[in-house]
């Protein structure tokens, strides 16, 4: 073998070994920065900020035609034993109630509103079972807070 071709392949040679390095050190972690986790593990917080204030689209006028309404409905309903259809009514005459409470800042207004509410929710209840006396008596004291509301606020 002539000198010069045995000079070739020993750069050829060291030259295979430098890229042999080359390409082991390739196998470092790459220089460009990782990927943040597009899915954090806690969720985005909601918007923490509270519901704003509830507000009636009614006012205590037709509200109360209203209440007038399913007052009547739940007294026609106990007379004719339509036990279905006045507690319903009931129901309804409990939310408008519980609504009622928004319709003014005097903490007896909202007091009377609410008691309204929940004796209607008894209500509701006693007529489910199709008690008959029970559901009298709590409609006689329904009335009785309809009146105490009315006799300082109507
Ligand atoms: C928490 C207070 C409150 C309670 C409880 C309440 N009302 Fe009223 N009601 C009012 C006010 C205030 C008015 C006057 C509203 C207006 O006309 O501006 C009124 C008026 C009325 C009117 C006349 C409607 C009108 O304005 O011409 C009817 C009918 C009525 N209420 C039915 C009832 C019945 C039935 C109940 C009970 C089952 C009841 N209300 C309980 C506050 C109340």
């Amino acid at each position: 073998m002539k000198p010069v071709i045995c000079l070739v392949a020993l750069l050829g040679l060291v030259g295979l070994l430098v890229l042999g390095t080359e390409l082991i050190a390739g196998d470092e972690p790459p220089k460009t920065p990782p990927i943040p986790n597009p899915t954090p593990e806690t969720p985005p917080v909601p918007n923490p900020a509270p519901a704003g204030k509830f507000v009636p689209v009614t006012d205590v006028h037709h509200m109360m035609e209203g209440q007038g309404k399913l007052w009547g409905e739940i007294k026609d309903g106990i007379l004719d034993s339509n036990w279905k259809a006045a507690e319903n009514s009931a129901w309804l005459l409990a939310e408008v109630a519980n609504v009622n409470q928004y319709q003014h800042e005097a903490a007896d207004y909202k007091a009377w509103a609410k008691q309204m509410s929940d004796q209607c929710v008894e209500l509701a209840g006693t007529l489910k079972k199709k008690d008959a006396a029970k559901s009298r008596d709590l409609v006689s004291k329904i009335g009785n807070t309809c009146s105490e509301c009315h006799n300082k606020y109507k």
